[in-house]
């Protein structure tokens, strides 16, 4: 099984997060440990009117076999532990006092947590805040992130794809976030010259 840990902060764009789950769950061969932030399952079931939960029992019951969705104050769980092994961790979206937190190695939850564990264990992670403007001090713990060796991956949309719907544009974002991660969804489309 192909194992990766999905982080979902309250930032704007629970959606984004959504349509990645869906589409890792999708894939017979991949496991998702779920980590929601306590302000990310708030500001998620505000923006999009459904909570994590009943988005999850909405999945085909094969799908939702492959998620693990562990408290986000529970330190007890596998993904606190380097000795869990996992792909990689995507976090989805980031808002920027957790970005802050990841940065700065001062944990907090349990999402924050899993991401430290990713660094010190030099596997993949991939952050995608969401936030306008930057601050200088947004731009300098990205900087710090870059350096550490996570892909700090924004949540900018691309037109290039001519989308024609708000779904189009989600599913670039979620789509990118993924590649960046190794999954390859097919939700963003491939640019091939013309
Ligand atoms: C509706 C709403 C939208 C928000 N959007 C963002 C955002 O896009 N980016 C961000 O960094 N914080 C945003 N916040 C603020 C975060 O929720 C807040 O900083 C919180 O402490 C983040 O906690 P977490 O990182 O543990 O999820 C938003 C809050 C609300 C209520």
């Amino acid at each position: 099984m192909r194992r990766f840990v999905l982080g979902i902060c309250g930032a704007s764009g629970g959606a984004y997060a959504l349509r990645a789950l869906r589409a890792l769950t999708a894939d017979a061969a991949v496991e998702v440990h779920l980590v929601v932030s306590a302000e990310g399952d708030k500001v998620l079931a505000e923006e999009t009117g459904i909570s994590v939960a009943d988005f999850i029992e909405s999945l085909p019951p094969q799908q939702r076999a492959r998620i693990a969705r562990h408290r986000h104050d529970d330190f007890f769980a596998p993904i606190s532990s380097g000795s869990f092994r996992t792909e990689g961790m995507l976090v989805l979206p980031c808002s920027l006092s957790t970005l802050a937190c990841i940065a700065n190695g001062t944990g907090g939850d349990l999402l924050r947590r899993a991401a430290d564990v990713h660094l010190k264990e030099r596997r993949r992670l991939v952050i995608v805040p969401r936030e306008m403007p930057l601050s200088t001090i947004h731009l300098r713990n990205m900087l710090a992130l870059s350096e550490a060796g996570a892909v700090v991956s924004p949540a900018s949309p691309g037109f290039y794809g001519k989308p024609t719907t708000v779904d189009d544009l989600v599913d670039f974002v979620a789509g990118r976030s993924l590649e960046a991660l190794g999954f390859t969804s097919r939700l963003s489309p491939e640019w091939t010259g013309e």
